[in-house]
């Protein structure tokens, strides 16, 4: 690439820090080209860029909303219309008819596979679920009233150290990579949960998928088919989801071209917060302290008087009902039924108008899954990490697709500073400097 086009490449980057609300209206960045590069030559763009750090605009509350970072073809979120597709293909349509197995394969391959394709994909998902003896030993020595969230992002990095081809980017080895971080994140999280309740970790069922073996390895009984099949179109629902913030995460790992454990890792770490995956975990929190649906009207207006967020309310992108919400409502409902409890989800139900009447706040995926979790009998600590099982898939499918066409992802930042500060040496200063 020329100095020309790499100068008008950053002077877009800059312009969308500068103008993420007109860029957010226009949809994407590449407009952008359209509207700078006919006017401006490489002179008047390096101006643009100089004057930027000269007249600071603080853009702390951005966030970024807006910014295209590189082309997908994995997910794609409609958000005025509340649609969301993985490789073109509705959500609803996948929760209701295929499997996680499925799903991952269609990410990673961008291909519906035959069942025998299927088959062989989800054998060699289950060649990879035991753990290595050591990695069993560190979860073993881990602090055991650590939280799962902590032990599952120790316990993945440490992978890449049991594996000898960690350092080979060679694509047969990525999938191979991908298979098995796929096949080992929902038995880290059993084993650590049998550990730390001091029993012993339960060997996976070769003959079990990821949803059904998670829950026998977790539990140490085989689950009921619907259990599994709740739990399974969990995970469908939780796999992809555009350039959120912990695929963002997994991805300016990868382009550094570090290895695919250190970009899971890094996808872990940014999930865990409370506005991202750690979301479902303040719902449950908070539907105990309710504690009845009759308490639910007046807690809400609580929380709004003092201007508090909500958890499992308002998204991003969706400026309409999240359709993850749409299918975990309806299976909050089916599996509150046949468990006999359906308190948790009647007071979601009570929680969501009452958060409507007041803001007009969407639910999004977090409000119906932390019922449909607690109904399964997972403990809540576990719900984030959940998550983590099927997103995992999403995040190697981002990683793999950054790898195959890979540039350094590296904004700028809007430096709104000192300048031209005179250095004190230590010896000389009386008092702090505060600059
Ligand atoms: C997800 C989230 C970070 C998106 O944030 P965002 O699009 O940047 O929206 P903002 O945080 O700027 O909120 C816009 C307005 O809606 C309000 N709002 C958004 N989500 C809210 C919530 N969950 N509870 C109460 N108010 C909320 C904000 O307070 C703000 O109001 P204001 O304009 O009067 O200040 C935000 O909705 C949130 O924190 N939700 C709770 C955490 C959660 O459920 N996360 C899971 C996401 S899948």
């Amino acid at each position: 690439m020329g100095n020309e086009a790499i100068l008008l490449r950053y002077c877009r980057v800059s312009l969308v820090r500068l103008f993420p609300v007109s860029l957010a209206a226009k949809g994407n960045v590449r407009n952008l080209s359209k509207v700078v590069a006919p006017e401006m030559d490489c002179a008047q763009a390096q101006h643009v860029m100089n004057e930027a750090p000269t007249a600071p605009q603080p853009l702390s509350q951005t966030g970024l909303r807006g910014a295209v970072v590189g082309d997908t073809r994995l997910s794609s979120i409609n958000g005025e219309k509340g649609e969301l597709i993985y490789r073109g293909i509705n959500i609803h349509d996948l929760a209701s008819s295929s499997t996680f197995e499925e799903v991952a394969y269609l990410l990673w391959f961008g291909t519906l596979p035959t069942k025998t394709h299927l088959d062989e994909f989800r054998a060699n998902l289950n060649r990879h679920r035991a753990l290595p003896s050591g990695l069993l030993a560190i979860l073993r020595d881990l602090p055991k009233n650590g939280t799962p969230m902590d032990a599952l992002r120790t316990a993945v990095s440490a992978l890449g150290l049991f594996d000898s081809s960690v350092n080979d980017m060679s694509r047969d080895a990525q999938f191979e990579k991908a298979l098995k971080l796929t096949a080992l994140v929902g038995t880290i999280l059993a084993a650590y949960h049998r550990i730390s309740k001091g029993l012993e970790p339960v060997t996976p069922d070769p003959a079990l998928d990821t949803a059904a073996n998670f829950l026998y390895m977790f539990t140490g009984t085989v689950p009921d088919a619907k259990a599994v099949r709740v739990l399974d179109a969990s995970l469908i629902l939780h796999a992809d989801h555009g350039m959120n913030a912990s695929t963002f995460a997994a991805i300016v790992t990868a382009a550094t071209l570090s290895d695919m454990y250190a970009a899971v890792t890094s996808a872990i770490g940014a999930l865990k917060g409370p506005l991202h995956g750690g979301a479902n975990e303040g719902v449950i929190h908070n539907l105990l302290e309710i504690g009845d649906i009759n308490n639910v009207n007046a807690w809400v207006e609580k929380k709004f008087a003092a201007r508090e967020k909500i958890m499992g309310f308002g998204h991003a992108v969706y400026k309409a009902y999240d359709p993850r919400a749409t299918e975990l409502k309806r299976i909050a409902k089916e599996v509150g039924a046949s468990a006999g409890t359906t308190k948790w989800v009647e007071m979601t139900e009570r929680m969501e108008q009452a958060v409507w009447d007041s803001k007009q706040l969407y639910p999004n995926v977090d409000l119906y899954s932390a019922s449909v979790y607690y109904t399964l009998g997972i403990p809540t600590p576990y719900f984030t990490p959940v998550f983590a099982i099927s997103r995992v898939a999403g995040w190697c499918a981002h990683c793999i697709e950054q790898y195959a066409d890979n540039k350094l992802l590296r904004p700028r930042a809007n430096y709104v500073g000192a300048r031209g500060v005179t250095y004190v040496p230590v010896a000389e200063r009386s008092a702090d400097i505060v600059l």
